[in-house]
């Protein structure tokens, strides 16, 4: 029996039963995470089929590695950003994948774990990196950031409607020397929201600044647009998104590359050839 892994995956069934189009098939799963989705691919590829998987998060990769170690077939994983991927399959003489896997944002084993700085209810560190050893951390970026760009992030990406008045009170709590840790962020939106809507302002500002800091969004586009490319014919996409502003780039991604014309809507007749991938 396998042990209750930190992180249950989401729509598992649903997902794989649509991505496997092709058993003996190359697949990229970009945000392997703690290998829920991968265990299952990995389950009913055979011994010819091969998985790539990703994460930015060198502590699930960890868990992967070993999860993964004791089922055969072949695999290989990488501390990546998936916007990278195209030129790892490149390093990889790989030209065509059969299917890619997107479980878009963080996993509830990185929420849980209170160190990393991700939770308003556990006191650490504002580090919200899903990778701790690259890029900016929270308490760099709200430590060195003015108020109209902190509030420009929360508005943005957390679609908080006190984003200015938070972010003021962020940047004052950042010139007292009091922006380091989870909680003081969270007393930084205390001392604005109504306690009767605290939670839901508080879910608010941490995604903002952790989808900033990590720069989701523009991966997510970034990755897609790759992704079609890297598609071999009769290929598979499946994206599981968690909040409207990751669903909204899904699906406009999904939409444009279904159309099978693109030609500028003043031209009276289709001269693009588009078939839609
Ligand atoms: C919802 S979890 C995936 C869970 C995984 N499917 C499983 O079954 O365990 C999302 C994962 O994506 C990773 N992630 C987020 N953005 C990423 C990016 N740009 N590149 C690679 N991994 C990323 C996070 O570190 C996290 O582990």
């Amino acid at each position: 029996m396998e042990e209750i892994p930190p992180h249950l995956p989401v729509l598992l069934e649903e997902s794989i039963s649509q991505l496997l189009t092709d058993l003996n098939g190359i697949y990229l799963d970009s945000t392997i995470g703690f290998g829920g989705h991968a265990f299952a691919i990995m389950e009913k590829l055979t011994p010819a089929g091969k998985l790539i998987g990703l994460d930015l998060d060198p502590y699930a990769l960890e868990y992967c590695q070993k999860r993964l170690s004791g089922i055969q077939g072949s695999y290989s994983l990488y501390n990546k950003n998936f916007r990278e991927f195209p030129s790892l399959l490149q390093k990889l003489g790989i030209n065509k994948l059969t299917g890619i896997l997107f479980d878009l944002g963080s996993s509830s084993s990185q929420i849980n774990t209170g160190h990393r700085g991700f939770s308003f209810q556990s006191d650490a560190s504002l580090d919200m990196r899903f990778n701790p050893e690259a890029g900016i951390s929270a308490k760099q970026y709200l430590n060195t950031t003015d108020a109209d760009e902190i509030g420009e992030t929360i508005y943005k990406y957390g679609e908080e409607r006190n984003y200015r008045k938070i972010a003021h009170s962020i940047c004052e709590a950042a010139k007292r020397g009091k922006m380091n840790t989870t909680f003081e962020l969270k007393q930084a939106v205390e001392s604005i929201v109504n306690p009767r809507f605290l939670n839901k302002s508080l879910a608010r500002v941490f995604q903002a600044v952790r989808i900033k800091i990590n720069d989701e969004l523009e991966a997510i586009k970034q990755a897609l647009t790759e992704s079609s490319k890297w598609l071999k014919s009769g290929g598979r996409i499946a994206v599981i998104s968690f909040h409207s502003l990751e669903d909204r780039i899904v699906k406009r991604f999904f939409r444009h590359n279904a159309r099978s014309c693109v030609c500028p809507r003043e031209y009276p007749v289709c001269v693009c050839d588009t078939i839609p991938t």
